[in-house]
Formats: structure tokens, C-alpha cells, sequence
């Protein structure tokens, strides 16, 4: 019998994908800051979250579905905001958009996106979607992309805030990526007058970088949306975000392309949770790459979790049907691990589910 090309999870698309990339889209997508141990050790932590299953539990009604900050999803796993996914397929964000709606779920769209807004609305015109913001040196730049996500139909923002310049990733000078002379993105011609040719240092140049929490909560409370906040590493920030008026938290290292040698998200998501103590929702990224992980998210109190690189790859390799696939791999993944913890639905999962918490 020979074995299967079909790729039956996300490591295998992983692979896939790196076999289709350049050197250049490929170190930009999958590389991370300075020694790159935090990008290890985000995946690697999730697997080390260790699951205390229960048995002779009723399972045979299952559902994956949660709300998410109102949001009703197939499952409790968004898509999460990556730049230029023009460079991953020619297909780019409003693949993307159809994957995320086929899929039921929800997909935050990049400042850094290769589509506009309008374009990533129009391909999945029912499909759900947040805007994640960077506040822009010219907040004017900001403003109108949140008056086009509110056209677009988005329902949240999110604001990164652990970027106030780019992580030193090493990837990028050593392949010499710049953008690509044929992908636009949007967002950044509006700030910086082109995109094409630019490094990644030059195009987060347009970043803010004298973002405080009083400047935040003035963009709060002018915002026609709820504002979740990403990038969230400690219960003191978690804390002042809460008392700054976000609607939500989201734990991130930026996939261990900002600061390198931060604790992997698995290891904070508590602190975090604890801090917050239930005033808003807290969700969580950073090296979610099986069923099992998200089930460690929620059992130590995320909400949700967003998937980036996971996503890119099923949209290197397939386009929308490939990102799709990526995205059902997950939830069946998801599925059947709340059964085999005894639980049939994910707002069962407690800190029981996990040892040592
Ligand atoms: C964009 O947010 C990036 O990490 O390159």
C-alpha cells in the first residue's frame, strides 16, 4: 500500500508550503526575531500543556461552536491577522475571507493586507471579520481604514501594540526581501505612498511608536467598534488594558517575530486570565498547531484561539480550498479531543482538563 500524498494536518502543509515558497515570502512568513527561541517554544509549550481526560462521559452530541465576543463560530479557532497574502497565493485575502467563512469562523484582516478592504468584503460577503489596526504615525492613515472596515462589514478592531517597530528578524536581510514589484498593500501606500520594494523595517516605519495607554484609550473611546488589544504579554499590561476600556486581550508574542527569548503564550495565558479576572474576554496566538493545543488554551481560560502560519500554508498549497482544509483539519482535531477529554462542547473545558494548573 503506498502511503497518502494528501497532507492530513498542519505539519504536513507546513511542509508543503515551504516547498512552494521562494527563499524570500518563505523566511518573511515563517521566520521569527533574533535566535528565533521564542518562535520554537510558542509550539513547542502548547505540547507540553499536559490534558487530564475524564471517561465515561455521554460524547455521542458533539459541537465545536462557541461565541466569541458575541461572534456565534463554528469553533473557537479565528483566523489570525498576517501580512501579504498575495505572496502566499495569488489568491491572497479574499481566499482567505472564503476560507474563514466556509469554515464558520471568523478572520481578523492586517493593516498589512495585499487586498483592500473592500476586496476582502466582496469575496465573502457574509463572512465575519475584524480589522487589526496598527496606529499609524498618521492616525489619519488609521482612521480611514477603520472607516473602511466599518463599510466592510468588520465588527471589531484590533490593535497590535508590540510592534512599535519591527522585531530584528534576521530571515528577511539575509534573503534581501523587499515587497514584491506586483503586490500592493493597500494600507501602506496610503501611509507611505508605495509599498512595492519596500524592506520590513521601512514599512513598519509607519507604526506609531509613541503609542501610551492614555493615546490608546482615546482611540477607544472615538472608535465606532469594540477595540480588542494583541500583543499582551504580562497580568500588569492585562490590567491597564482593562482599565484603558478594550473589549478584549490577546495574548501574543507577534508568532516570536518581535521579541525574541519571551516566554511561549502557553506559559503567560494564565497570569493573564488570572489578572483580567473575567472583565473581558481573553484569546490567545502563537505556535497553535493541533486540536490538542486549543484544548490546552481553553482549559487554562482563552476563549479562542488565532491560527497565522497554519492558515498561509493551506493557502500556499490550495488557495481558499487549501486554507478551508487547514481550518476543518483543526476543528475535527478539535472535535475529537473534547471527546476524548469527556467534554461536548468547548465551554465545558476547566483548569481540571489540564495538570498542574
Ligand atoms: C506583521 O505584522 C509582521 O509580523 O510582519
Amino acid at each position: 500500500m503506498s502511503a497518502s500524498p494528501e497532507p492530513i494536518n498542519v505539519t504536513d502543509y507546513e511542509r508543503l508550503a515551504s516547498e512552494l515558497l521562494a527563499d524570500g515570502p518563505a523566511g518573511y512568513f515563517n521566520g521569527g526575531a533574533g535566535d528565533e527561541n521564542t518562535l520554537r517554544a510558542n509550539a513547542e509549550a502548547w505540547s507540553r500543556v499536559t490534558l487530564r481526560p475524564r471517561v465515561c462521559v455521554d460524547v455521542g452530541d458533539m459541537s465545536t461552536a462557541v461565541t466569541v465576543l458575541g461572534e456565534q463560530l463554528s469553533m473557537p479557532i479565528l483566523v489570525a491577522p498576517t501580512a501579504l497574502q498575495r505572496m502566499a497565493h495569488d489568491d491572497g485575502e479574499p481566499a482567505m475571507a472564503k476560507a474563514a467563512q466556509a469554515a464558520g469562523t471568523l478572520m481578523v484582516c492586517s493593516t498589512l493586507a495585499s487586498s483592500s478592504l473592500a476586496e476582502i468584503a466582496a469575496a465573502a460577503p457574509g463572512g465575519r471579520r475584524w480589522l487589526q489596526l496598527y496606529l499609524c504615525r498618521d492616525r489619519s492613515v488609521s482612521n480611514a481604514l477603520v472607516d473602511q472596515a466599518v463599510e466592510a462589514g468588520a465588527t471589531a478592531i484590533v490593535v497590535t501594540v508590540d510592534a512599535p517597530y519591527a522585531g530584528l528578524r534576521e530571515r528577511d536581510p539575509r534573503s534581501g526581501f523587499v515587497v514584491p514589484d506586483h503586490i500592493d498593500m493597500p494600507g501602506v501606500t496610503a501611509a507611505l505612498g508605495r509599498s512595492a520594494g519596500l524592506t520590513v523595517e521601512e514599512f513598519f516605519s509607519m507604526v506609531d511608536p509613541t503609542l501610551t495607554w492614555a493615546k490608546l484609550e482615546a482611540f477607544i473611546a472615538s472608535a465606532p467598534l469594540p477595540v480588542l488589544v494583541k500583543g499582551i504579554q504580562c497580568g500588569e499590561d492585562a490590567r491597564l488594558a482593562c482599565d484603558h476600556g478594550v473589549s478584549g486581550i490577546i495574548v501574543s508574542n507577534h508568532g516570536g517575530r518581535q521579541l525574541d527569548n519571551v516566554a511561549p503564550t502557553a506559559d503567560v495565558l494564565g497570569e493573564v486570565v488570572e489578572a483580567v479576572s473575567g472583565r473581558v474576554e481573553v484569546l490567545v496566538d502563537g505556535g497553535i498547531r493541533r486540536g490538542s493545543d486549543v484544548c490546552g488554551a481553553l482549559a487554562l481560560g482563552a476563549s479562542a484561539v488565532l491560527v497565522g502560519r497554519p492558515a498561509l500554508w493551506g493557502l500556499t498549497v490550495g488557495g481558499a480550498a487549501g486554507a478551508e482544509r487547514v481550518l476543518e483539519i483543526l476543528r475535527r482535531e478539535l472535535e475529537i479531543t473534547l471527546a476524548l477529554l469527556g467534554v461536548t462542547s468547548p465551554t465545558q473545558l476547566t483548569r481540571a482538563h489540564v495538570a498542574g494548573a
